[in-house]
């Protein structure tokens, strides 16, 4: 049975992709590592707990001792690398947790991993997930290709570029089998409600107002988060070692575009006039260092191995906007504690 490690497991992206693993994969015996920081939920894998095929393991990736012990007890065969610090605005209020999880944490990933592959890398893989903001902004045209130079402007994307780097380096220094891919803004159910879209969803359905960042024109490129996951299951099976893959949407939306959307569909779930949740939106002083586009091109992952996103905006926004109201019970318990207290720092002044 081979052993994988999936990193950061009981967040947004990573439960998602833990859970299509041990469905999909009785073969594999997946280990999902988490510290269980505000943005990691087991309530998100409450359906996989119990499979025989699958162990839940506290712990921090930044503890260099304890993540070598853990190597050295279970020898994995493969790492999915998906846990990191990942909020923009959190970075802005508190970078050292950025540089410590997102750029230590993953080299004692690599170190563990380069020491119990040292004598046979055959079948092993290091598959680190990182983002397409390592790319830095563009303007209203082009896209971001596979060799588009690093150029992030956040430290959150400054930590992730970090990473990468690191990760291609023990690639070309030490030759651990290494596999990176850079996607684009997710959405859909079980993410923490401080990125734009469940933030949103959840203050139109309380009447609070939509705190829009300068005049809203930021374009954002949106994938559902099962085509992220099929995308790293196909990558993670089929990617030659060595390799980038970018992945998208190919679907681009001004935020301000994105936002009467989910104003105009939640007035109908919610049976409210038409307009009255728009009435919500307040522009509030800009993000720091704001990139204004992202745009991803994924051609290479189409043309090799054969991957396409399979949700239309429309569908997955639906679905994602049903999930939230079905799930209040989510909602409420990942916006208790800390939560408020977190937003009155980040929203109470603008
Ligand atoms: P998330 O914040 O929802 O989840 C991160 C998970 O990592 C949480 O479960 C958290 O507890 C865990 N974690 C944090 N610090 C840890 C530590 N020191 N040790 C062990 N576990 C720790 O993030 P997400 O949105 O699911 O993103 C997952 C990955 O995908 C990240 O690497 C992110 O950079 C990347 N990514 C995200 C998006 C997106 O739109 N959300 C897009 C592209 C890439
Ligand atoms: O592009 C991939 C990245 O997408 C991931 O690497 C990050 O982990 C993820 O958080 C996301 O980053 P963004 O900064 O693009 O996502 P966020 O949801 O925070 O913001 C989306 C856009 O909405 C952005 O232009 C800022 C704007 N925004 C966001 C919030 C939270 C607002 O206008 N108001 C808000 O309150």
């Amino acid at each position: 049975m081979k052993k994988i490690l999936i990193t950061g497991g009981a967040g947004f992206i990573g439960s998602h992709v833990v859970r299509m693993y041990v469905n999909k994969y009785p073969d594999y015996h997946i280990f999902n590592l988490d510290k269980l920081t505000y943005a990691g939920n087991l309530e998100n894998l409450k359906d996989v707990e119990n499979k025989t095929n699958y162990t839940f393991v506290k712990g921090d990736i930044v503890d260099g001792d304890f993540i070598q012990k853990l190597f050295e007890e279970h020898q994995f065969d493969g790492v999915i690398h998906l846990a990191a610090e990942s909020h923009v605005d959190r970075s802005i209020s508190n970078p050292m947790e950025f540089i410590m999880t997102n750029i230590i944490g993953t080299v004692n990933l690599l170190n563990a991993a380069r020491y119990i592959w040292k004598d046979n890398i055959e079948g092993k893989r290091f598959y680190h997930v990182s983002t397409d903001e390592v790319y830095g902004s563009l303007g209203d045209t082009g896209f971001f290709y596979e060799d588009t130079a690093y150029d992030p402007h956040s430290p959150y994307s400054a930590s992730k570029a970090s990473s990468d780097h690191l990760v291609r380096a023990y690639h070309d220094t030490y030759g651990l089998p290494i596999i990176i891919s850079n996607c684009s803004n997710n959405y859909g159910g079980n993410q923490f409600p401080e990125k734009l879209i469940p933030l949103f969803i959840n203050n139109i359905r309380h009447n609070k107002p939509l705190p829009v960042y300068g005049k809203g024109e930021n374009v954002r490129d949106w994938l559902y988060v099962l085509d992220h996951a099929t995308a790293i299951d196909v990558i993670y099976h089929n990617g030659s070692i060595g390799e980038t893959f970018n992945i998208g949407g190919h679907n681009e939306w001004k935020n301000i575009d994105l936002i009467k959307v989910l104003c105009k569909v939640m007035d109908k779930k919610l049976g409210r006039p038409k307009g009255e949740s728009e009435k919500l939106i307040t522009y509030v002083t800009d993000r720091a260092g704001h990139d204004l586009r992202y745009a991803i091109d994924s051609t290479k992952l189409q043309n090799e191995l054969g991957w396409t996103p399979s949700l239309q905006f429309e569908e997955g926004i639906e679905k994602t906007i049903d999930w939230y109201l079905e799930n209040q019970e989510w909602l409420d318990n990942v916006t208790s504690g800390n939560y408020q207290k977190y937003y009155d720092e980040m929203y109470g002044d603008r």
